[in-house]
Formats: C-alpha cells, structure tokens, sequence
C-alpha cells in the first residue's frame, strides 16, 4: 500500500490545519497509509551540523528517512505573514541539501517525488502562503505539485471555537485534491 506523509505547517495543539489534515486522512480512507510526520523538535538550518563524514544530526536524519519512506508528501499549513511558517522553510531547508556536504550528484529522496498542498487560513485562504510553498517546492525539485489545492477560509466562528467544519463545497474540492493525489502516488495502481 502507497504511503502519504502528512506535515502540518502548524505545531499548535489545537491547529485548524490539523484538523483540516485529519479530513483528508478521512477522505484517503483505506487506499493509502496515512502518517504524520513530527518535526516540531528539527533544528534550524545551521551548517556546522551537515558534517563532511555524512553522518547526521540524529533528528534531521529521522525526519529524512521519514519522508525518504513516503510515497508521496502533503503539506497542509497556515499563512504566516502572506508566507509559509518558518518551520515549513526549515523542513524543505534540511530535505533540499545533500547527506554529504558538496554531493549534488547522488539523487534526493524529493526529487520527483509527489507533492500537494492545502491551507486552512483566514481571509487569503492560505492563498499566499500556496504561491509561494509552490515556488518552493518546484526549486526544490519535488515533482510539480498536483492540483487542485483545497485552500479554504476557516471563518471567524472557528478562530473562537478552534473547530473546523467544511463545507459542501470545499469538502468537494478537497476530496477532488485526495483523488489527484492518490492518482499522482500511483495508489491505485
Ligand atoms: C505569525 C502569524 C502570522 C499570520 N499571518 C497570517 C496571514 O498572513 N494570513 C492569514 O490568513 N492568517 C494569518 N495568521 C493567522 C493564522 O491563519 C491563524 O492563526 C491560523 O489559525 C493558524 O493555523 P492553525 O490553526 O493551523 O494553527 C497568522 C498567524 C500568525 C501566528
């Protein structure tokens, strides 16, 4: 069975996005593995820790062989200041750079790999944030982000209540993003 690596933009306990994640495990239902990946503990980007040996600081290499496993990543992430959260950076940071400092040659696990996209976000519905997560992931090199990107408004009520709910429509859009998805991953294959 294809495995779909979840990274939620957000480490708030009580994250909208979360929520919005949990959703699209529901709609992926049994036709792919669903997990989450933690990475609330990765470290900045500094380069004294990419050592010349190849070996690792233990939790980027965790996070590595987390998504190195995956068949495919969906990062589902708020809007912070019209951008992606700064721990978003820092996990396409790490996933982007060599074992070996200088080994441009040997392949990355990102490479090709699938990708997609979605936001729970306040009034611009994540819709800067995607932009830019897009460019992103396309410098990077994973594969161009599949489409459509359920990118929906939480409204005010959840914002006080912390609960998300969908509405027909975007619960529409979001299993249309599930379908392209589990196509692109080769799910069903
Ligand atoms: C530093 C910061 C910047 C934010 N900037 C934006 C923004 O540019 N656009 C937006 O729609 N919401 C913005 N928000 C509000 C978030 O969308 C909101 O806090 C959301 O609930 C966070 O997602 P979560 O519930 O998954 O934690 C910002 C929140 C923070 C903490």
């Amino acid at each position: 069975m294809k495995k779909i690596l979840i990274a939620v933009g957000s480490f708030r306990e009580k994250s909208l996005n979360r929520q919005l994640a949990r959703e699209i495990e529901r709609l992926i239902a049994d036709r792919a593995e669903v997990s989450y990946l933690k990475f609330d503990d990765l470290p900045f980007m500094n380069q004294d820790l990419e050592h010349a040996d190849g070996t690792q600081d233990p939790v980027v290499a965790r996070v590595r062989a987390d998504v190195a496993a995956a068949d495919g990543l969906w990062i589902v992430s708020p809007e912070y200041n019209r951008s992606y959260p700064g721990q978003v950076k820092t996990l396409i940071d790490w996933l982007s750079r060599p074992v070996i400092p200088g080994d441009y040659k040997t392949p990355l696990p990102i490479h090709g790999m699938p990708v997609t996209v979605s936001a729970a976000g306040g009034g611009w519905k994540g819709q800067n944030m995607a932009a830019k997560l897009v460019e992103l992931l396309k410098f990077v090199r994973f594969a161009d982000p599949t489409e459509p990107m359920c990118l929906m408004g939480y409204g005010a009520e959840a914002l006080k209540t912390n609960v998300l709910t969908l509405d027909d429509e975007t619960e529409r859009l979001l299993s249309s993003q599930v379908e392209s998805f589990l196509a692109a991953v080769g799910a069903d294959d």
